[in-house]
């Protein structure tokens, strides 16, 4: 099941069953790059929570502490990627998600891989996207005043997750800024 924008502590319920045997896998990214990306979502428009900065960042903040705590506890039901390090690093990544969730299908998810990270097809929903482009898309299309908002209200979650502060605009479109280092959960 693929579920958009469910909060992570609503998960824990689900994961205390045992009858249920589920793993889950939290897709987490960058505000910047999410607050970009829906900007063209109309399904957005009508939740706050879906846009409006210190909603989003709570959530985030929200779901770190919680990714935390059931990791703790279900050490091998629960595994987080960034989305920046899915797109940047698909063949690793794919490998680290092959083993959580003990999957023998390296040959369809290379064929899968292939074919959605190298063509381009319009539509925001397509997932035919060329990857490499796409994480960091907004250091060049959203406006520094607006992203130096957006980090204010992220402070704390940006720091949790591993993703950098721009400092002022020449430095956000500068080749030199990668807005993302380690981090530990
Ligand atoms: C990713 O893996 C596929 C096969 O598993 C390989 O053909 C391809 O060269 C790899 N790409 C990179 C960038 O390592
Ligand atoms: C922008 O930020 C960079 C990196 O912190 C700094 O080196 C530079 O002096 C800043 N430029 C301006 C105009 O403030």
């Amino acid at each position: 099941m693929k579920l958009v924008r469910l909060r992570l502590r609503l998960i824990e319920e689900i994961l205390d069953d045992k009858a249920l045997n589920v793993k889950v896998i939290l897709l987490v990214r960058d505000p910047r790059g999410l607050m970009q990306s829906r900007r063209h979502r109309h399904f957005c428009e009508l939740s706050p929570d879906c846009w409006e900065p210190p909603l989003v960042c709570a959530d985030l903040l929200s779901d770190y502490l919680a990714a935390r705590h059931i990791m703790q506890k279900y050490p091998d039901r629960l595994m987080v990627i960034r989305f920046e390090d899915l797109t940047l690093k698909p063949n690793i990544t794919t490998d680290q998600i092959l083993k959580f969730l003990k999957l023998d299908a390296r040959q369809a998810f290379d064929k899968f891989l292939k074919k959605h990270t190298t063509v381009e097809v319009a539509g925001v929903h397509s997932t035919f996207k060329v990857s490499r482009n796409i994480p960091f898309k907004w250091k060049h299309v959203l406006d520094f005043g607006y992203v130096n908002n957006l980090q204010m209200s992220c402070r704390e979650a940006m720091r949790l997750w591993g993703y950098k502060m721009a400092h002022n605009e020449t430095h956000m479109m500068s080749n030199e800024f990668h807005p993302i280092e380690d981090y530990t959960i």
